[in-house]
């Protein structure tokens, strides 16, 4: 009995992701070139595309932002190009660690911030998908993923706890985990405190051997949030979506 409870939170939460992910494709029109993000979330979104693909003649093609997803949507058929490749992307819809009221995020949890960060940079517009759980008053409640070279990780980790209120951890400790690009990850404890994400972004970028920071500034349009009682899909007033 005592593990029903959780299992049932499991299901629940997998249910959000599943519904906020698949609504998010209403954003999605023949023709488009879209980003596909990385994550549990816009999985789903990946292999409603996949279906509409296939049952509905949905045409469109993909830019993952990582390996994973690069997979997911080759096994799918989704026809892919590199970023290179696409010259622009119409939509990037990938999910998020936590978003704020200003729809600044943070992002980097899944390891593939740095590509997410480019194509969404080369994207006309960003839709996120979350569960409600990802909405937050104040970013760095979620540790703040960096990726930094591998030669460079201990004197940045060094560098970061001058700027990093908690624990700057190497993910994966003994064995680092190591992301799509050959890098690794430090995960910042800043705690609830990131009001100024844009400064902080600016900072941290500043610092010899950071390759990328999982902090989207100015780049989401659109959440699209699966709560127990509804999904929502909230605009930004002034984003590209409006
Ligand atoms: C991947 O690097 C991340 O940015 C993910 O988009 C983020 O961690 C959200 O993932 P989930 O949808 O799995 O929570």
């Amino acid at each position: 009995m005592r593990g029903t409870p959780s299992a049932t939170i499991v299901d629940e939460v997998e249910a959000l992701k599943r519904e906020a992910g698949i609504a998010a494709c209403s954003f999605v029109r023949s023709g488009m070139i879209l980003g596909l993000g990385t994550g549990s979330t816009v999985r789903y979104t990946v292999l409603e595309i996949g279906r509409r693909m296939v049952e509905e003649g949905l045409q469109v093609k993909g830019v993952p932002t990582s390996e994973a997803t690069r997979h997911l949507a080759e096994d799918l058929g989704i026809p892919l190009l590199t970023l290179e490749q696409a010259d622009e992307i119409d939509l990037t819809i990938d999910g998020a660690d936590e978003f704020d009221p200003d729809f600044q995020l943070i992002k980097g949890g899944g390891g593939a911030l740095t590509q997410e960060k480019r194509v969404a940079a080369a994207s006309r517009a960003m839709v996120v998908v979350a569960d409600d759980r990802k909405q937050v008053p104040v970013l760095g409640g979620f540790d703040l993923p960096l990726e930094v070279g591998t030669s460079d990780w201990k004197r940045v980790r060094d560098e970061l706890d001058s700027i990093c209120p908690g624990m700057v951890r190497l993910r994966g400790g003994q064995i680092p985990y190591v992301t799509d690009n050959g890098g690794y990850i430090l995960d910042c404890e800043f705690g609830p405190t990131i009001s100024d994400p844009g400064k902080l972004e600016e900072l941290i970028l500043s610092v010899d051997g950071v390759v990328e920071v999982g902090l989207f500034v100015g780049m989401c349009d659109a959440v699209v949030m699966a709560t127990l009682s509804e999904v929502l899909t909230i605009v930004k007033e002034d984003g590209r979506l409006n």
